[in-house]
């Protein structure tokens, strides 16, 4: 059915007024004031804000890692996010080496076909760069629209890639109209580090962080940055923590080079006291870059407000605290990394940014929607209130008081990072192409609603069409 959204303040990255929306099978038909019903259903949207749906760009549903797979698959992990305001998500798809880059995608869209509640897409994780690989990215790039790539340069014996394979893959990119991400942390350092501090006995979840030292993650981020300038490619740093990090990108685009950042909630509020949380308690915070101290916080707050960091990623990936976490206790490296987040990123930015004056309204709609689409190849089919955009709307009540907990968020782990924490504002409804996912705050979609997106090529408006999963 036709709906109208009336009364409410439609915000977007650009731009905050007063209109209505009509929305005509599941896009923005018409904008404009004292629009005629034409028999839609009207949603009264008086005293909310009328945002674009999030786009999370950030995300590692059912993921294998760390001995373990994280808890939330695209069914709860969707309809979590879209509890927060997320509409979108693009996961990250992980290869292996010498198996058909095809047979990695096949398995991701066998994990979120007839799952995910919400629209979703994948970044390809590169592990080697061979003759093969090369040979079969621009099939994945035409077939599945995947037009990002993403090297670890940490995770050693697991994920992490060398140099010439990130170096390589940054030409492959650029001539094939990819973006390139980066997990940037030096993981060779990081193994020396590990190995010392167990020998010494330090155990316990702080020598996590204690091992990750802000150097080592300034120092990846600056040799990718000056990997990207010398292959005039495009790079994306992804979940930057720190002052360190956050400079070299800075440095970097202001010599030119197309370099971009993204920040978790989690390194905007939580900070490295919390590994030390008595009774393992640390586990719960236990993120890779690791939580920094406080004073990063101002830095990347800062780093967003004046656009040298650009996006939120939610960096999903949620381990229970009993049976996942716990894995650990008598080793931190064993601890799975990761966190739960995909459900609160919109409402922590929100209120820990534009309620405290950090970032404007319109920066909070760019960083946890717009920029992402733009980035990623979905723009201005998501992240964007205009006319023939699809309808993925959130109507969000600024003025709702909240506190965070495990006891109701919908993630399906056992402890919330943020638990106990006020936050003011939050989305009412939820529109995912112009269907209600979220009405009144109750669930009201469909597991296997949420469409694949193909995304557009890297710097190109998305004209691509939804792609329907047939799986053998
Ligand atoms: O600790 C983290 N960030 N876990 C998820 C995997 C990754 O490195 O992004
Ligand atoms: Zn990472
Ligand atoms: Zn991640």
């Amino acid at each position: 059915m036709n709906k109208i959204i009336r009364n409410g303040t439609i915000v977007t990255a650009s731009e905050t007024y007063q209109a209505d929306i009509l929305i005509k099978n599941g896009k923005i038909d018409t904008i404009g004031t004292a629009l005629k019903d034409e028999g839609a259903e009207v949603i009264d949207a008086k005293g909310c804000y009328v945002f674009p749906g999030g786009v999370d760009p950030h995300t590692h549903l059912e993921m294998p890692f760390g001995g373990t797979v994280s808890k939330d698959d695209f069914e709860t992990g969707t309809i979590a996010a879209a509890f927060g305001g997320t509409t979108s998500v693009i996961d990250f798809c992980l290869t292996e080496k010498g198996k058909p880059l095809s047979d990695a995608v096949k398995t991701w869209h066998a994990k979120s076909k007839d799952k995910s509640v919400i629209d979703y897409s994948f970044h390809l994780m590169i592990s080697e760069i061979n003759d093969k690989v090369l040979n079969e990215l621009p099939e994945i790039i035409k077939n599945e629209g995947i037009t990002s790539f993403k090297v670890f340069m940490a995770y050693k014996n697991v994920f992490q890639s060398d140099d010439e394979t990130l170096y390589r893959t940054l030409l492959a990119a650029k001539d094939l109209g990819a973006l390139v991400m980066v997990h940037a942390e030096n993981g060779d350092v990081i193994e020396y580090l590990t190995k010392d501090a167990l020998s010494k006995g330090q155990t316990e979840p702080i020598y996590h962080a204690l091992t990750r030292p802000p150097e080592v993650e300034g120092e990846a981020t600056g040799r990718a940055a000056q990997l990207t300038g010398l292959a005039n490619s495009q790079l994306y740093v992804v979940h930057v923590s720190c002052k360190e990090a956050a400079d070299k990108i800075a440095e970097a685009r202001k010599k030119g080079y197309d370099v971009h950042g993204e920040t978790c909630p989690q390194y905007l509020v939580l900070d490295q006291t919390y590994l030390e949380k008595p009774d393992f308690e640390g586990a719960k915070y236990v993120w890779s870059p690791p939580l920094r101290e406080k004073w990063n916080q101002d830095a990347l707050w800062n780093a967003l407000r004046t656009g040298e960091l650009q996006t939120i990623g939610s960096d999903q990936c949620s381990f229970d605290f009993r049976g996942q976490k716990d894995l650990g206790r008598d080793d931190f490296t064993k601890i799975p990394n990761g966190g739960p987040m995909i459900e609160d990123r919109f409402s922590i930015l929100f209120s820990e940014g534009v309620l405290k004056g950090r970032i404007s309204l319109n920066q909070f709609v760019d960083v946890t929607s717009t920029r992402s689409a733009k980035l990623f190849g979905i723009f201005p089919k998501k992240g964007t209130i205009a006319v023939g955009s699809d309808a993925d709307i959130v109507i969000f009540n600024p003025e709702i008081k909240r506190t965070i907990s495990a006891s109701t968020h919908h993630m399906a782990v056992d402890y919330n990072a943020f638990e106990g924490m006020e936050v003011t504002g939050e989305p009412v409804s939820v529109l995912v192409r112009g269907e209600y996912i979220i009405h009144n705050k109750q669930f009201v979609g469909t597991p296997g609603s949420g469409r694949y997106m193909k995304r557009a090529k890297y710097g190109q408006l998305s004209k691509a069409t939804d792609k329907t999963i047939t799986i053998q």
